[in-house]
């Protein structure tokens, strides 16, 4: 008998995206009192500011290493963008009208593929600058001043992106967190949000 259901996410790709996720809100939470004097409250959290320090350290190595292999594992398909995906971006995702879509979506769409991109980068790029706050001594004060100016700029970027990923992720589009909390979907809903990639799975498995 077919089953109802289709695999999308190995457990090891599940396990990667919620200790990245883990680790990004506890960046959030010890962050916060470091950017802002209004939030110093959250320091409390951890029972001190010293605290919360060493915790965005500890949390920003392992978030860091996690992100990178989360975007490693799907490089190929979040960095090629096909005719198709162009196609995603001239009717707006389908977001703009109530009519159905017919648009030709792989594995992922071409907004999940630019969230992934940005998501990418921007933990190269708060890594990097985060070394050079981390012992501001060891480098020039222009280095530790412009990091400290991208690492604000691209936390601001990143929770603007993750609330819309968490938001279309969930109730935006029910069915699709059971693929990242029982690693399979719906065949109903694959062939809904992406039909191309149904085919491609359907044909592999024939
Ligand atoms: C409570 C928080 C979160 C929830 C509920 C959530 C949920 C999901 C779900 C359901 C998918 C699979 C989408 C699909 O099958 O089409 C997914 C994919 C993904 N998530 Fe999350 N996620 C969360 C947080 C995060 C965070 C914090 C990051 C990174 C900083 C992240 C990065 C990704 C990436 C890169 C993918 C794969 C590509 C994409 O969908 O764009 N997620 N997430």
């Amino acid at each position: 008998m077919i089953s109802r259901y289709i695999e999308r996410f190995s457990t090891r790709e599940r396990v990667l995206h919620w200790f990245v996720t883990v680790t990004f809100f506890t960046l959030l939470l010890s962050g916060l009192g470091l950017y802002s004097r209004l939030f110093t409250g959250y320091f409390n959290l951890f029972g001190n500011g010293i605290n919360a320090i060493l915790v965005h350290k500890i949390a920003g190595v392992l978030f860091f290493v996690s992100s990178v292999l989360l975007f490693l594992d799907n490089r190929t398909r979040v960095t090629e963008f096909d005719e198709d995906d162009r196609e995603w971006f001239r009717q707006g995702g389908g977001y703009l009208t109530r009519e159905d879509s017919n648009l030709a979506v792989g594995k992922f769409n071409a907004g999940q593929k630019m969230f992934a991109v940005f998501i990418g980068l921007a933990t190269l790029i708060l890594g990097i600058t985060g070394m050079f706050i981390w012992a501001p001594a060891l480098f020039p004060r222009w280095i530790v001043q412009l990091s400290l100016m991208l690492h604000g700029l691209m936390f601001v970027g990143s929770i603007m992106f993750v609330v819309v990923h968490v938001y279309l992720a969930t109730i935006g589009n029910p069915g699709t967190l059971e693929a990242m909390l029982w690693g399979r979907v719906s065949r109903a809903w694959a062939k809904h949000h992406h039909p191309k990639w149904y085919k491609e799975v359907t044909r592999e498995n024939q």
